[in-house]
């Protein structure tokens, strides 16, 4: 998979060449390229924002910078790979498991890091004109919750440590994302429960007597009670109007 990433601060994206991506990256399994939006400037000051059109405070994101960047990330890379361009932002739909689990699968996805109030309103409308691959680019406006950071990069490193985690080969052990939290497949409106490990009995704790008994299915079933109990005390919007589960 190849991930470009085009900000006005690259230095943001640094900690994704650690750890796990750090790693995928380099066993080649993640091609990572971080561009910046000002070498796609020709002024002296490398401008990338403006003043708001019909006024009010903060400054916009100038929409030519933009374009010249995204033609030229487009025309990179394998040009019979389909191109995915996530733009994060507040006032996109919601980050999920779901669009992790999708992208994953993707040959090739493109942040645009926005800062300030945001990038010009034409752009996200122009990129969606453009093809790659043969086919139309598909653009995402996604936020990763109700709340604001000043611009893009935090949310990119959360959305592609959430997508890379799930490009197989990167985790060793596949099995493992069944049963997180939100995996499609079983828990994709649970919670996972608790976790134990040695020792047994800790400032007086001891351990569910389930998970030393040796009997599978029993653990099975104990651990969805768990995920069930946590995700109505934890997350009632999640539960919704849903019975008790048929297991
Ligand atoms: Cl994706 N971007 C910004 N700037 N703020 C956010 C966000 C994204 N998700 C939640 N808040």
């Amino acid at each position: 998979m190849r991930i470009d990433v085009i900000t006005i601060f690259g230095e943001y994206l640094a900690p994704l060449r650690l750890s796990l991506v750090g790693r995928a990256i380099a066993d080649g399994l993640i091609d990572l390229e971080v561009h910046d939006l000002r070498d796609f400037t020709h002024d002296r000051h490398r401008t990338v924002d403006d003043a708001p059109y019909g006024g009010g405070p903060g400054m916009v994101m100038k929409p030519d910078p933009w374009g010249e960047a995204l033609r030229a990330v487009l025309l990179a890379g394998d040009p019979a790979d389909p191109v995915r361009i996530v733009v994060p932002t507040p006032s996109g739909q919601r980050f999920t498991q779901a669009m992790a689990t999708e992208w994953s699968a993707d040959p090739r996805l493109v942040f645009a890091c926005g800062r300030y109030e945001g990038i010009d309103g034409r752009v996200v409308p122009w990129a969606r004109t453009r093809r790659a691959g043969d086919r139309p680019v598909v653009v995402e406006e996604v936020s990763l919750g109700d709340y604001v950071l000043n611009g893009a990069e935090a949310a990119v490193l959360v959305m592609v440590e959430a997508v890379a985690r799930l490009v197989p080969g990167v985790i060793g052990n596949e099995a493992s994302h069944a049963d997180d939290s939100f995996a499609p497949g079983g828990m994709e409106r649970l919670l996972e429960g608790p976790v134990y490990t040695r020792p047994p009995v800790w400032e007086g704790m001891a351990v569910p007597e389930v998970l030393t008994s040796g009997d599978h299915a029993a653990v099975a079933r104990w651990r969805h009670e768990q995920a069930v109990t946590r995700t109505r005390q934890m997350r009632p919007d999640l539960w919704g109007d849903r019975d008790d589960p048929p297991r």
